[in-house]
């Protein structure tokens, strides 16, 4: 047996709904772990029954701080590390509005995976990447990433951070700039690519409608994104309710997917409600998964994930 002790940054992301939240990521991850709750004082514990070697993926989850074993009457840290190919930073470093909280993204990129069955190595598309926190995530699980966002300012944006930060970190790394069609005034098709190794991560200028066509014929085992939210106008259709856009996504983003590949969506279920989602989805030929971790951000966000997975 282990014990799992929960992150308190896991709060900022998941509010009062953390342990539910951490239950099903554990549940989805390690389905034979048969998590239990261990609240005690200001800690809360989820005890799973696993070897010690299963330390360096527990520590991936989004919610786990650190994992200890029972020995003696007391508990002994188990000295691990969850083997990110690249430093915290990059993820947590940039500070902006409209950000996904950096366990949010984590815990959506953690399912994603749990639920692929593509072969061959990972490779992640974020088709509503704002300023690029997942493909930082993919980036330091050691993924090839693509991500399009229709927001030309996110380019800049994204390359003041990620270059700040390899100056920082002193991180070795390649800049690409380019675009994947004949330049356009409004530039989209522009990219900023970086190449850490032997995986690169892409930024793309773009309507996420367009999605096959900017990715110019790749196919992608793992598609996360945190889609707008329905509280304000976003997206170049300046629209409040994302369901139209995602309806006409849905082919596009299903076509991207590799047979076995799997699809979190991040979403608000004040809107679009799972059912309308789903059916969006289930038209394009994906199929909707049971995992929930609804979590109550604000009067008017219920966060939840959605995932999907192509047959
Ligand atoms: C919730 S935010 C994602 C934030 C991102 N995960 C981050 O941490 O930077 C949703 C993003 O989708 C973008 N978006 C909305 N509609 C889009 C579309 N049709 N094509 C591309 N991007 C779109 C918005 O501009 C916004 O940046």
């Amino acid at each position: 047996m282990l014990k799992l002790l929960l992150d308190p940054r896991a709060e900022g992301a998941f509010f009062a709904d953390t342990v539910a939240v951490a239950l099903a990521e554990v549940g989805a991850v390690f389905p034979a772990a048969e998590p239990r709750v261990d609240a005690r004082a200001s800690v809360t514990f989820l005890d799973v029954s696993l070897p010690e070697d299963a330390a360096p993926a527990l520590l991936r989850l989004a919610a786990v701080q650190a994992v200890f074993a029972p020995e003696g009457g007391g508990l002994r840290l188990v000295d691990a590390e969850p083997g990110f190919a690249l430093p915290a930073e990059l993820v947590w470093g940039a500070k902006y509005r409209g950000k996904t909280h950096e366990l949010a993204t984590q815990l959506a990129l953690n399912v994603a995976l749990a639920h692929c069955r593509a072969e061959g190595p990972p490779k992640l598309l974020d088709p509503m990447a704002g300023r690029g926190s997942t493909l930082l995530w993919a980036a330091r699980y050691g993924l090839e990433a693509r991500g399009i966002e229709h927001d030309p300012r996110a380019l800049p944006d994204f390359q003041r951070h990620v270059k700040g930060q390899c100056t920082l970190q002193r991180l070795k790394h390649q800049e690409r700039q380019g675009s994947v069609h004949a330049k356009r005034k409004d530039g989209v098709g522009r990219f900023l690519e970086y190449r850490f190794g032997e995986r690169a991560l892409k930024l793309i200028t773009g309507d996420a409608r367009d999605a096959p066509a900017l990715l110019g014929g790749e196919r992608v085992h793992l598609i996360v994104a945190d889609l707008p939210y329905g509280v304000q106008h976003v997206g170049p259709t300046g629209t409040r309710d994302p369901l139209p856009v995602l309806r006409e996504c849905a082919p596009g983003w299903a076509e991207l997917l590799k047979p076995g590949g799997a699809m979190v969506l991040i979403y608000n279920r004040f809107l679009p409600k799972r059912e309308a989602l789903v059916e969006a989805f289930e038209a394009a030929g994906l199929a909707a998964q049971p995992f929930e971790a609804p979590h109550r951000m604000s009067a008017s966000i219920l966060r939840d994930l959605a995932v999907f997975t192509r047959p």
